[in-house]
Formats: structure tokens, sequence, C-alpha cells
């Protein structure tokens, strides 16, 4: 029934975007309902690619009022909270695997004001976020090995997601399930089932061929 549906949030994310018009972008997503606007940040370090910072934070904050999701991809992340909060996220999410101090990470994060989230790659176990589990506002599950768009969703994660979802739900805690990485149309359902509540989709919002509109119409229509 209805009423039983979960909430489900969409966050777009712009890395599949046209950098050239990224303004207009985000507003056309904002406008078609998103929930939060997903801001890749990648070191070529931690992960392979290279792609933006901060400054292009700035840039996009004035193009929307949804809260800005930044996902960093990055070594040492502790060194670069500010410089993001500064520059108008929201939310910030760091990886458990570039974080020897995870719980001085998240606690830095919260004390600058701002959501904090911790993100997994699909070969981390959920035993490692276990003990900070209650202290973030996220965690992200990714679905595919961070580095690109347009990857192919890894299956395997599902367990994962209904794990983490079944012990979030047995502890009574509110932090967001969101899954990053080949999220679509056919996709969204398989991850909403085991447990997911926010939904990253880069490529299939903004480099479907078609409108942001309609794309991202397309994958809520999936859930709903
Ligand atoms: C992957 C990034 C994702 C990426 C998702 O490393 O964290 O947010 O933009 O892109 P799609 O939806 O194309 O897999
Ligand atoms: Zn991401």
């Amino acid at each position: 029934m209805a009423e039983n549906r979960p909430l489900i949030k969409f966050a777009p994310s712009i890395l599949s975007a046209d950098f050239s018009r990224l303004g207009e972008q985000v507003a056309e997503a904002a406008e078609a309902g998103a929930d939060y606007i997903h801001v890749d940040v990648m070191d070529g370090h931690f992960v392979p690619n290279l792609t933006i910072g901060s400054p292009v934070v700035a840039a996009i904050r004035p193009w929307t009022n949804l809260p800005l999701d930044v996902h960093l991809m990055i070594e040492s992340p502790e060194r670069h909270i500010r410089q993001f909060v500064n520059a108008g996220a929201d939310i910030i999410t760091v990886h458990i695997e570039a974080c020897i101090h995870i719980h001085r990470v998240v606690q830095q994060i919260k004390e600058a004001k701002v959501r904090a989230g911790v993100a997994l790659n699909p070969g981390t176990p959920l035993h490692a976020i276990e003990e900070i589990l209650p202290l973030v506002n996220t965690v992200l599950v990714m679905t595919v090995n961070p580095g690109y768009g347009g990857q192919a969703f890894i299956e395997e994660v599902v367990g994962k997601i209904a794990c983490l979802r079944a012990d979030l739900d047995a502890k009574g805690l509110k932090a967001e399930l969101a899954v990053d990485g080949g999220i679509d149309s056919v996709t969204a359902p398989i991850v909403v089932k085991a447990g997911a509540r926010v939904l990253v989709a880069g490529s299939a919002v903004f480099n479907s061929g078609k409108p942001v509109g309609e794309a991202l119409a397309r994958i809520k229509a999936s859930v709903q």
C-alpha cells in the first residue's frame, strides 16, 4: 500500500553533467525534484580519477537551495573539510578506507555544523563502520568501485544494503542509507527493496540522452 512505501530521496551526481554549464544543470536537477545535489570530489590517489575541488562547490552554491552532498573520494579528507564547508557543503561524506581516525573525522565534520556521512567501497565489510554508525547522518554504500561515472552496478552489494537496513532498524538509528553507482530505473527498485533510501545517480540523470527532468522522472517512477 502506498502509505507503507518508504520516502525515497534522489541525489543527482553532477559528475556526468555538462561542466560547461554546471550551474544550469544543477538548477535543472533541482527543478526536476532532486532532494540533494551530489558532488564527487576525486584526488587521483584514493581513486584513479581527478575531478573538482571546493571552488566548484562555491560556484554552484548560488544555483540552488538544495543541500550540497559532497562525496570526498580523497586521501586525508580531514585536511579539506573546512574548505568544503566554507564553499557551501551541507553534507560531507568521507570514505572509511581513507580514514585511520574515522571517529575524529566524523567529529570534525559535525563540529563544522554540517551533516556527516561515511562511505564504504564494495569490498569493505559493514563491521568496519559498526562503532561510528550511531554518530553519522548518512551511510553511503558504494555499488561500484568509486572513480568514474557510468560503471555497471555491482549486484553482490545488495546483500550488504539489506544487512545495513536491518542493523539500522534494529538499533533504531536514523542514519540515511544511501547508495551510489550504476543506479538507474532497473537497479533503483532492487536497492530500494533492499533498504536504500537515498539514490545517487549520475549518468542515468545527466547522460541518458533525455532531458534531466524526464530522466529523473523515469528513475522516480521505477520506485513508486
Ligand atoms: C562514482 C561516484 C558516483 C558517480 C555515479 O565514483 O561516486 O557518484 O557519479 O555515477 P553513475 O550513476 O553514472 O554510476
Ligand atoms: Zn559519489
